[in-house]
């Protein structure tokens, strides 16, 4: 149900998130033209979700407030729409991104070691060298599907370097991956959808197993990989637990896998769709790299809703919040926000300042990996445009129907 002044607007409805992108843009600018946010009911669907209904945050100021004040707008139970049923938790442990603190900033505290300044550089060498081999079978094989053939091999790639995967175990890893990426929330039928979230969660569960296997060896017998250091305790005394490592894991996989591959997939078609910044950005790529993928994530919003949980009576312009409601934030709505973006739908590599909402807003839970995704995308980027100044998307992308990442499920291009 939505309120009389945007009646044809449903944003918990499966069907607003076939719409075509345009149209889901221009719904929004509707909603942010509105005095108060709006309330959406969500239909309950037995085992898989609550279904209680969420007030849609869309302005810039109104996500980033929320963000900011992590005591009223609370991260617990879970972040996702649908929101998960309490039993998922009993099953794979909890997420840091399901948690507030103090709980959260233990666990941050703990992995923020994986994304330190010293960390990212040392794992420069390994981005380059497996940019270079994607390029390397590009050329051997030919133009075809972006997705498949470049964008969704390196993001996995870097976690597994991270984490000090072994070889012989990253078949399966990736086999699991896509498993567990097949199943976005939104599905068409009940049957399809219960066998997918199945499926899920038993790909998650085999990824969480790997590495705790990983995790013991590692204790026992510690490198000078990421997870010796995060289940030996650090200066602090303060170590991961097998199971938090085991979501660890998982919550990587899922948050640093899909963002970072869509982020390229999309961005080689706005390059291509915008020949002028493209040729700007060619023409000298170190200036204009950094502002080509702030505006990259800005524009294409990978991950397009989180949701929270009021804890106590709050107005947020004009809106009375009780304990227990819910708002979820819709970051690709704000980041389009015309209060503070000029002309909001037009993709300038040159944006300044673009402080867009892409990586989360100001707040505890801002992105962990977003040094990281930016270190990925620019490596990619300048081994693709240099050995290949070619590169173009060819028609339009296939997008998987989600209401949370926004994902290219293939884009042909060709060089
Ligand atoms: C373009 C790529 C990416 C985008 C757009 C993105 C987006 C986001 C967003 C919006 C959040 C905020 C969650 C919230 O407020 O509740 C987040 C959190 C997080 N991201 Fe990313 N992300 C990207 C890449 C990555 C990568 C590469 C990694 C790691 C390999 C990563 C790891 C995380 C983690 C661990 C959190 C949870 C932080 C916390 O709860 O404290 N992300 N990300």
């Amino acid at each position: 149900m939505t309120t009389a002044v945007a009646p044809s607007i449903d944003l918990a409805d499966l069907a607003f998130w076939r719409r075509p992108p345009g149209e889901r843009h221009e719904a929004f600018a509707r909603l942010r033209q509105l005095e108060h946010p709006v309330f959406f009911e969500e239909r309950r669907i037995p085992l898989l979700r609550s279904g209680k209904g969420f007030y849609a945050l869309v302005r810039h100021a109104d996500v980033t407030e929320a963000s900011r004040n992590a005591k009223v707008f609370s991260s617990e139970p879970a972040v996702t729409s649908p929101e998960p049923p309490g039993w998922v938790k009993h099953v794979f442990g909890e997420s840091m991104v399901n948690m507030d603190d103090p709980r959260h900033a233990r666990l941050r505290r703990i992995v923020s070691r994986a994304f330190s300044p010293r960390m990212l550089g040392d794992l420069q060498g390994g981005i380059e060298r497996a940019a270079a081999r994607i390029v390397d079978d590009v050329v051997a094989h030919g133009p075809g599907d972006f997705v498949s053939q470049v964008a969704a091999r390196l993001p996995i790639h870097v976690i597994c370097d991270m984490m000090g995967i072994p070889d012989e175990a990253r078949a399966k890893v990736h086999e699991h991956v896509d498993v567990s990426t097949a199943y976005t929330g939104v599905r068409p039928s009940l049957v399809r959808s219960v066998r997918m979230a199945g499926q899920n969660m038993l790909a998650l569960l085999a990824l969480q197993r790997l590495v705790i296997r990983l995790g013991r060896e590692r204790a026992e017998d510690p490198r000078k990989d990421l997870v010796s250091a995060l289940v030996t305790a650090n200066v602090d005394g303060e170590r991961l637990s097998w199971r938090e490592l085991g979501s660890f894991f998982a919550l990587l996989l899922v948050a640093g896998n899909e963002t970072a591959r869509n982020t390229m997939a999309h961005g080689v078609k706005l390059l291509t769709d915008n020949p002028a910044q493209r040729e700007l950005l060619l023409s000298d790529f170190d200036a204009h790299i950094g502002g080509a993928i702030e505006e990259m994530v800005r524009y294409v919003s990978p991950i397009m809703q989180f949701r929270r949980t009021v804890t106590q009576d709050y107005d947020l312009r004009g809106l009375h919040l009780r304990p227990g409601d819910k708002v979820v934030l819709f970051y690709g709505a704000a980041n389009r926000d015309e209060t503070v973006f000029d002309e909001p739908d037009r993709f300038d590599i040159t944006r300044k300042p673009n402080p867009h909402v892409g990586f989360g807003g100001p707040g505890p839970h801002f992105c962990l990996g977003a040094n990281l995704a930016r270190q990925e995308i620019r490596t990619m980027f300048r081994e693709l445009y240099t050995r290949l100044p070619g590169l173009r998307a060819e028609g339009e992308p296939e997008l998987l129907l989600s209401n949370f990442d926004n994902s290219v499920r293939s884009q042909r291009f060709a060089f």
